[in-house]
């Protein structure tokens, strides 16, 4: 038999040939699913509450409140500033994200804390003299960071939605206390921390929190945050907007003023989260409740599952090479839309009805074909931002800088965030005195049409930098019920890929009657219309199945890989964090990623 030439190529591209050959003979690269979803493992199962997160100590943090009778809001903020303190690669007070809550009632909202540009930002803010971007300007240092969001949306949340059995003092003081008295670093965590290396040698503030006299923590010892855990006090005697008017406020804008970045304090104070009405959307009966722009990822998750409806998903085989070419012709055409129309609903009007009616999304469709790929350049019919030709794949490392969590408490109130520093660790600055990481969120903004951002997207003008405004999202926290009721809580870090691992998670469960952990655990593949080419997590399918996509016109990349690794995510991507409730017996069921080293669920 022929050997797939072109395949192999694609893949020598992505990881070293040696390492390459040495898979491809042993039969690693690609090998049968069959043997990732026969092992299926239990969930986490609790009659009540549960929280899941990518930090077993933050799900606890939350767990711990929802056992007192707290609500999911509840839990939601404790489990989220705790996570600053014990998953700072994404938990973070420095950055920003979006809220999807259900309540038991049936009320449905989104709250966005997203990151703003600062007032003195401007469309070109990244390019040079001639008009090029500046490698490095819009993702390191202070002038990559947008003002955050992260504490005035939680406060929002429990100011609206708490269950009012604890103030917000009471939410912030498991963090405090985790950042005061020390977390045991676990493997996963040093890990985390040894990544950063390079970030922080540049950042000295970062160095000397993020290490310990420069020198790596080790599994095994004790971190403690003295900084960070001052700033947690000053948030619980002053309150949320000590953040952005106190003296942690002070600090950040000072910093900013001596290093050349430009959030200040009037950008701090003029900070607000917005409460956004969620997306709707349906799929073989279930309701999608969903994140609205500036996330481009509910709008996207509405129109692929819109495109797949017609199809019988599930009868067409588990990642067989008709499944793979549908799902991924259903992305192209999706991310296609994201470039051209999304961006911050404050500053540009974007056509969310026209979108995510499902008539148009299935005229998307209308000259897919089960034999040939369509190529994406055609799809961007005149190329009308200047794009550039695709070209290869883009290293494409996502790992979690930003993180997922889901929650469902005894009443059955659902909430499902998703926040981030955007880059690991975020734009590399921890404030001066106040321990916390700056997101690199600027970058998530299309510094310039035509030209790829860190997630190898390509942006229109509708995202362009403007003072005050969000830069567009990736991030889908989604709810899902079934019959009226609740029935999944999902979510997932990975920049584009979030869009599509939640894609993955929903139809999994709905179309293939996987259970919540193989929905979670199966091998992911993803296609963002530009670069043209479907990147698929190890162990996704077999090697003929690779060479039928091939011959229909697909390239695949394989998601770098690093042999014997201990840290799943460097070979893979996501942590879909997710929470199934089960019809029969209401017990809530609790999916921890498998990727992720030290996630973890936990309830009552
Ligand atoms: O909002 C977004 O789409 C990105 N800032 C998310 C970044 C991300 O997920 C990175 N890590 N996994």
């Amino acid at each position: 038999m022929r050997y797939p030439l072109p395949f192999v190529a694609v893949v020598r591209r992505v990881v070293s040939a040696r390492t390459v050959s040495r898979l491809l003979a042993i039969g690693l690269v690609f090998s049968s699913p069959a043997g990732v979803l026969l092992a299926q493992r239990a969930p986490f199962e609790a009659p009540k509450g549960v929280v899941v997160s990518a930090s077993l100590t933050a799900s606890e943090v939350g767990a711990d409140i929802l056992r007192r009778g707290g609500n999911a809001v509840d839990a939601a903020v404790a489990t989220g500033l705790a996570l600053t303190v014990t998953y700072p690669r994404a938990g973070n007070i420095g950055g920003g994200g979006f809220l999807v809550l259900r309540l038991e009632d049936g009320r449905t909202t989104a709250i966005d804390f997203r990151e703003r540009a600062p007032a003195a930002a401007a469309a070109d803010m990244y390019l040079d003299a001639s008009g090029q971007v500046v490698p490095g300007r819009s993702t390191l240092g202070h002038l990559a960071a947008g003002v955050p969001g992260t504490v005035a949306g939680l406060a929002l949340a429990l100011e609206r939605y708490g269950s009012g059995k604890f103030s917000w003092s009471d939410l912030v003081e498991p963090a405090r206390k985790l950042a005061a008295e020390g977390i045991p670093v676990t493997p996963g965590l040093a890990r985390d921390l040894a990544a950063g290396e390079g970030i922080f040698e540049r950042f000295p503030e970062s160095r000397r929190v993020f290490q310990r006299n420069g020198r790596l923590y080790q599994a095994g010892e004790r971190w403690i945050q003295p900084e960070l855990g001052r700033t947690f006090a000053r948030l619980q005697t002053h309150g949320p907007r000590e953040f952005y008017e106190g003296e942690t406020a002070a600090l950040l804008a000072d910093d900013m003023a001596r290093n050349g970045g430009l959030i200040t304090r009037d950008d701090l104070r003029a900070y607000r989260p917005v409460e956004r009405e969620v997306l709707r959307g349906s799929y073989r009966g279930h309701e999608i409740i969903t994140m609205p722009p500036p996330s481009s990822g509910g709008i996207a998750l509405l129109q692929m599952l819109a495109m797949l409806e017609p199809h019988a998903l599930g009868d067409l085989g588990h990642n067989s090479a008709a499944r793979i070419h549908l799902v991924t012709e259903v992305m192209r055409r999706a991310f296609r839309d994201r470039a051209e129309y999304l961006g911050d609903p404050d500053f540009v009007r974007v056509p969310v009805a026209g979108l995510t009616d499902p008539a148009y999304a299935r005229g998307l469709m209308k000259h897919f074909s089960t034999e040939r790929a369509t190529p994406s350049a055609g799809l961007a019919a005149g190329t009308p931002f200047g794009l550039q030709p695709a070209t290869p794949p883009a290293a494409g490392n996502e790992s979690s800088e930003t993180t997922h969590y889901s929650i469902v408490d005894a009443a059955g109130n659902a909430v499902s965030v998703t926040y981030t520093l955007n880059g690991l660790f975020g734009c590399g600055v921890t404030v001066p005195g106040a321990g916390f990481l700056l997101n690199n969120e600027m970058d998530d903004f299309t510094s310039k049409v035509g030209v790829r951002n860190m997630f190898g997207l390509l942006q229109g003008a509708a995202n362009a930098i403007a003072p005050g405004k969000r830069p567009l999202s990736s991030m889908t926290p989604t709810i899902v019920l079934r019959d009226g009721r609740l029935f999944m809580v999902t979510g997932s870090p990975g920049g584009p890929t979030i869009i599509t691992t939640t894609l993955h998670v929903i139809t999994h469960v709905i179309d293939d009657a996987m259970s919540l952990t193989q929905a979670v655990d199966a091998p992911r593949f993803h296609h963002q219309w530009m670069p043209d080419i479907i990147r698929v997590e190890p162990f996704l399918t077999s090697r003929d199945t690779a060479v039928m996509l091939e011959a229909k016109g697909h390239t695949l990349a394989l998601q770098r890989l690093y042999a014997n690794s201990p840290e799943a995510s460097a070979r893979s991507w996501g942590d879909a964090a997710s929470i199934l409730i089960d019809s029969k017996s209401g017990l809530r069921l609790g999916a921890p990623d498998l990727r992720s080293a030290d996630a973890g669920a936990a309830g009552h």
